[in-house]
């Protein structure tokens, strides 16, 4: 079984990203053949500074390593890499109706909040078809937000093999992380790169704390029962277990309990459960030239398993 997924570099990755990606590919290694890609085509919709594309391409990949993927069992590459994905989004993109792109969520929420859109975000669900089709994936690990990708995916997959009457594409299985709860900023909201509400897990402890500390709460005295709906509650949770979480919030009910208090043991959740990924980056870091070794070796390894699949989707559609 091959599993593929991908992460965009568009901005420093946080918990959020961890447990809704990060965390999920690593242990999807053990399922099968995995490929997982540093998604620098698709930032350039939102990133437009080549030097700090090249900086988050990096700090991704470093993540990513950190984090648990194993070069050896796993292939490692940033898409950009992979330039045959870009002919396959054209070969796509031809079978692929306006009216299926003009649907897409992540779409249509831009234009409701009036920021600007270019082709590249227009078509951003065609070279993500690409992505996953290239190598005839089986099963792609998403969270929610990517559900509908994945939908447009199979649709143009099926669309291309049924216009040339062919079966070039495989249709990939979407595994769309259900129980991973969305993970709150520090103000409340989704955290989110775009938000600036992050806690990134590599922080330095001092910049760590100091973000902790200033998640926001309502104004309720300590002696008062507190609402555990709140983002500090829920992402002390991500943290600990059901039966301390019982206790944790029982004991926030009851009142007495300060948010200061809840806030120290939050950060010392975090700092204790990335420590040996902390120290992995670190000695990481110390071997760039070894990263980019890693992902050139990555996407060989991408393109010789893409390589038969364009070459049959351009004899289909009788290119070349
Ligand atoms: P961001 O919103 O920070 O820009 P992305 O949209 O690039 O993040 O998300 C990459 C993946 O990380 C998403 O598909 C999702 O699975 C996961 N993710 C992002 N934010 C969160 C969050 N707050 N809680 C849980 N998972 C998240
Ligand atoms: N769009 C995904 C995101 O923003 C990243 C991505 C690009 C991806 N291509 C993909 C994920 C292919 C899975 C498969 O999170």
């Amino acid at each position: 079984m091959r599993v593929l997924s991908g992460i965009q570099p568009s901005g420093e990755l946080h918990i959020g990203n961890y447990l809704g990606a990060l965390r999920q590919h690593v242990e999807f290694q053990d399922r099968g053949e995995g490929l997982y890609f540093i998604a620098d085509y698709h930032s350039m919709t939102s990133v437009r500074d080549g030097a700090e594309r090249r900086r988050l391409v990096r700090d991704v990949a470093l993540d990513y390593l950190a984090c648990g993927i194993d070069p050896e069992r796993s292939i490692l590459y940033r898409q950009s890499d992979v330039p045959e994905v870009c002919e396959l989004q054209w070969i796509l993109g031809s079978v692929t109706p306006m009216g299926l792109l003009e649907r897409s969520v992540s779409y249509k929420d831009k234009i409701a909040n009036g920021i600007p859109v270019d082709h590249g975000l227009f078509a951003y669900p065609v070279l993500m078809a690409a992505d996953i089709l290239l190598y005839n994936s089986d099963l792609v690990p998403v969270g929610q937000d990517q559900k509908q990708h994945l939908e447009m995916t199979r649709d143009i997959a099926a669309r291309f093999n049924h216009a040339y009457a062919t079966e070039v594409f495989r249709l990939p299985e979407p595994h769309i992380l259900e129980d991973v709860a969305v993970v709150p900023g520090v103000d409340g909201r989704k955290m989110s790169k775009s938000y600036d509400n992050t806690l990134r897990m590599f922080w330095p402890e001092k910049k760590l704390k100091k973000a902790v500390m200033a998640i926001v709460t309502d104004s309720t005295p300590v002696e008062d029962p507190k609402d555990t709906s709140q983002a500090v509650f829920q992402l002390w949770s991500v943290f600990a277990s059901a039966d301390e979480r019982e206790e944790m919030f029982g004991r926030a009910k009851a009142g007495g309990l300060g948010y200061g208090d809840v806030k120290k043991d939050l950060l010392a959740r975090i700092l204790d459960h990335f420590a040996p990924m902390r120290a992995r980056r670190e000695e990481l870091e110390k071997r760039p030239d070894d990263i980019e070794v890693i992902l050139e070796g990555g996407a060989r390894r991408a393109r010789a398993i893409g390589a038969p699949v364009l070459a049959a989707a351009r004899d289909a559609a009788g290119l070349g």
